[in-house]
């Protein structure tokens, strides 16, 4: 078999190393051909000693200039270097795994490129896909997804004829049996139960930020409309993700909570391998609940489901002042409960512009990070009063 050049695009984050652990479990079928970070520098030294890349960028110019060259490993820098990264004629599998919306100009040339893709970040993919996925079908690319409701729905819709809706299921998080308090600390929500995340990632949790992401996400990947794609609350995190055919029967996919079993899925698609996770044992379970979200605990996610079906860049409007918020929060400024009153001021002060395209995205993107921030900061000053 001949192996697989991969370009791992954030491989210091969690599924970037996650990714490499899959890799080094499949070595038989994969190359680490490149890497990148942003600050990361020590890490990648490592990784590079380990793994052996051909070719590597780093997004920050001030890391970038610091990093010591490593023979025979070409260092590149930037987005620009990112993009070359990921568009390299050797390159067949590229895993975007940077955070926010960093991943956006890697995917749009890899895709153009002709690679495979194979998405974890969501924000690039919410903010950024009612122009993604068309350039996906124009140029016919592999373009999975990693995320574990995703790789769920995927292995689902292999029996896609009549499928009624699509079901995510939703940890639930630290709040699902508890009440929401203004005034928590990040240190207390970052204490997530099910799945070990990045701190981001891990508050948008906490609010179902993520799960709305998610659910604009499936749109997006599977072409489904809002009113067939569903959210159960399902605390033990066991089912992933399931579909309901006309029939009213449920087929649903399980496994132990392990991101490295989506990333291999995705990677190794068509194939299945033996895996590094370890085997669910039914036997052990205590068993299996599901609830419905609760809309007024958890506007964000109501929200997700009508910014996803206006579109015209409302999706990047919630991805990116969630960004904002929940950075302003982490950063002990504004208090947990205004991060969905943030986001809600937001899109309900969104004005889309005439055409939608890649420049006017942009644009949309400056603009939203900016009134967030003044946004945020009147929320702060009102804290004074
Ligand atoms: N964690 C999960 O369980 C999970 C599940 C599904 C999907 N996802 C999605 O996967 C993506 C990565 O998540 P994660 O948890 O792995 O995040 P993470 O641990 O924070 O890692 C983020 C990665 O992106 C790099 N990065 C940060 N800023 C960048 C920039 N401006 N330009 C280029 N690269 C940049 C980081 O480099 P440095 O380390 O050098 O700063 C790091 O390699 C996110 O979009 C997330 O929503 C995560």
């Amino acid at each position: 078999m001949t192996k697989k050049n991969v370009v791992i695009l954030g491989s210091s984050g969690y599924i970037g190393n996650a990714t490499l652990d899959v890799i080094s479990h499949l070595a038989d079928r994969f190359t680490v051909f490149g890497l990148s970070v942003h600050h990361n520098i020590t890490l990648l030294s490592h990784q590079i000693r380990k793994f052996h890349p051909k070719v590597v960028a780093i997004t920050d110019p001030v890391q970038a200039s610091k990093f010591t060259p490593i023979h025979g490993v070409k260092v590149l820098q930037g987005t620009e270097g990112l993009i070359e990264l990921a568009t390299l004629p050797e390159v067949d599998i590229v895993v975007v795994a940077v955070s926010g919306t960093n991943g956006l100009y890697p995917t749009l040339h890899a895709i153009k490129a002709g690679k495979s893709i194979r998405i974890a970040n969501k924000e690039t993919l919410v903010g950024y896909g009612e122009l993604i996925m068309p350039l996906v079908h124009q140029h016919n690319v592999s373009f999975l997804p990693i995320d574990s409701e995703h790789t769920g729905l995927y292995q689902l819709l292999n029996h896609k004829d009549s499928f009624k809706r699509l079901i995510l299921t939703a940890s639930g998080g630290i709040f699902h049996n508890r009440p929401i308090e203004a005034d928590i600390s990040p240190a207390d929500v970052l204490k997530h139960p099910r799945w070990q995340m990045g701190k981001l990632i891990t508050i948008y949790s906490s609010l179902m930020i993520n799960k709305g992401m998610e659910v604009i996400a499936a749109h997006y990947l599977f072409g489904v409309g809002f009113d067939q794609i569903d959210v159960v609350i399902h605390p033990e995190a066991i089912i992933h993700a399931m579909v309901e055919f006309i029939d009213n029967s449920i087929i649903a996919q399980l496994s132990i909570p392990d991101m490295r079993l989506a990333i291999q899925y995705a990677l190794t698609y068509p194939d299945r391998c033996t895996a590094i996770v370890k085997q669910l044992d039914l036997t052990k379970l205590t068993g299996l609940h599901f609830y419905p979200p609760d809309d007024k605990k958890f506007p964000a996610l109501r929200i997700a489901y009508e910014v996803g079906t206006l579109k015209r860049g409302y999706p990047l409007v919630y991805v990116v002042s969630a960004e904002e918020a929940t950075k302003a929060f982490l950063a002990n400024k504004l208090r947990f409960t205004d991060i969905p009153r943030v986001i809600t001021t937001m899109v309900e002060s969104y004005h889309p512009p005439p055409t939608i395209n890649l420049d006017t995205l942009q644009e949309v993107e400056h603009q939203i990070r900016h009134r967030t921030t003044n946004v945020i900061e009147d929320i702060i000053a009102s804290y004074r009063n």
